[in-house]
C-alpha cells in the first residue's frame, strides 16, 4: 500500500499543534523519544488505543507504556507508589526508564490488557515533552514498528514501516539512545528488571542505593519473548571480528550475501546505530548479518539482549 504519511517538523509550533489536534481527535501518530520512535494515541480514548494494536498487529494482551510530560502527572495514573519508585523517578526522569506501578482508576483496561499494574515513563525529548504539555494528557506509545520487528530510530523508519497506516510522523531527529527504555517492576520487593536498557541495575544501585533483581517467575512482561527485534536477514552472533571473518567466509562460500558488523569500540554508538544498521542490511539485500557481541558492561547488556532475540528469530 502506498505511504500516506507526512513528516512534520518537531521544531515548528504550528506543526506540534497539528499533532495535538490529531491526538485529541483519536488519531494515531509517530512521535520521537530519546530511545526509539513511538506510535502514539491519547491514553483516554479506547478506540484510539485499539487502533494502535491494529496498526502494530500486536496482540491486545501485550500492555502499552503510558508517556507523561513530567513527574507531576504520575499520581494521576498510579497509586500506592513505593518509596523506591519515587526515588527512581526523581533520579532518572525524564529519561529512558519505565516503571511498572499499581494502576489508578483512570487507566483504561485497553492500556494494561486487564492487568492491575501499569507501565509509565517520562521521555527525555524536547519535542515530545512540548507535545505532551500542550496535549495536557498522557499518550500510550509502543515502538512504532510492526510487532516483533526492528524498532525505528528515525522519522523515515516510521514512514517506511507504517506509512500506509498513519498520516503523520513528528520528526525529532535521530534517537540519541537507540534502544528501548529499561523497565523496572516496582510492584515487587525487591524491584525486578524486566527489560535492560541504557539505565543499568548497577547504575541504579550506585546512584540510588536500590537493589534491582533479575525478573523471576513466568514471563513477567509479555515483551520478554525469546524472539523479537527481528530484521529480515539472519543475525549470527560472534565474539570477535576474527571469529566474524571466519564465519563470513563460510556463509560466502555457501552463496550468501554477508555483512560483518563490529561496533564494539564505542558502546553508545553501537546502541544508537544497531537498529539502523540492521535496517540498512535488509535494504541492501544482505542475507546474513554477522554481528560482534558487545562486552557485558553498561549499555552492552541491553545491546546483547536485543541481538540474542534477533538471532533467536531464525532458530524456529
Ligand atoms: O523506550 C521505550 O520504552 C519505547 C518508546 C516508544 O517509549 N516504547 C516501547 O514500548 O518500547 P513497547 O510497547 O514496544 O514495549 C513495552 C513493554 C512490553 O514489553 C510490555 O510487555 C511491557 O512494556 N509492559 C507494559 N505494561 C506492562 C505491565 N503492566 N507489566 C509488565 N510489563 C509491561
Ligand atoms: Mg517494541
Amino acid at each position: 500500500m502506498p505511504s500516506k504519511a507526512r513528516i512534520l517538523d518537531g521544531n515548528s509550533e504550528s506543526e506540534i499543534d497539528e499533532c495535538v489536534e490529531m491526538l485529541r481527535a483519536g488519531s494515531v501518530i509517530g512521535i520521537p523519544t530519546e530511545t526509539v520512535y513511538g506510535l502514539a494515541a491519547i491514553a483516554t480514548n479506547s478506540s484510539a488505543i485499539n487502533l494502535v494494536f491494529t496498526i502494530k498487529e500486536r496482540p491486545t494482551s501485550h500492555p502499552l507504556i503510558l508517556h507523561i510530560a513530567d513527574v507531576s502527572m504520575l499520581d494521576d495514573w498510579a497509586t500506592n507508589i513505593s518509596s523506591e519508585a519515587r526515588a527512581l523517578c526523581k533520579k532518572f526522569w525524564p529519561g529512558p526508564l519505565t516503571l511498572i506501578l499499581h494502576k489508578s482508576d483512570k487507566v483504561l483496561t485497553e492500556v494494561t490488557g486487564g492487568r492491575d499494574t501499569v507501565a509509565i515513563r517520562c521521555p527525555n525529548h524536547s519535542v515530545t515533552t512540548k507535545l505532551l504539555k500542550k496535549l495536557n494528557d498522557a499518550v500510550v506509545a509502543p515502538s512504532a514498528n510492526k510487532f516483533g520487528k526492528v524498532s525505528p530510530t528515525t522519522a523515515k523508519h516510521v514512514v517506511n514501516d507504517l506509512g500506509s497506516d498513519i498520516s503523520i510522523v513528528l520528526d525529532g531527529g535521530d534517537c540519541s539512545i537507540g534502544l528501548e527504555s529499561t523497565i523496572i517492576d516496582c510492584t515487587t520487593t525487591p524491584p525486578q528488571l524486566l527489560r535492560t536498557g541504557a539505565i543499568t541495575a548497577e547504575q541504579i544501585l550506585r546512584e540510588c542505593n536500590i537493589t534491582v533483581v533479575s525478573a523471576s517467575g513466568e514471563s513477567r512482561a509479555p515483551g520478554m519473548l525469546e524472539k523479537h527485534y527481528a530484521p529480515v536477514c539472519r543475525v549470527v552472533l560472534v565474539s570477535s571480528s576474527q571469529e566474524g571473518l571466519i564465519e563470513a567466509q563460510r556463509y560466502v562460500a555457501d552463496g550468501f550475501k554477508v555483512r560483518l558488523l563490529d561496533l564494539t569500540e564505542d558502546l553508545d554508538m553501537f546502541a544508537r546505530l544497531l537498529y539502523s544498521s540492521l535496517r540498512t542490511a535488509d535494504k541492501d539485500g544482505i542475507n546474513v548479518a554477522i554481528v560482534v557481541r558487545a562486552p557485558m558492561k553498561g549499555i552492552g547488556f541491553a545491546i546483547n539482549e536485543r541481538l540474542e532475540k534477533a538471532a533467536n528469530s531464525f532458530l524456529k
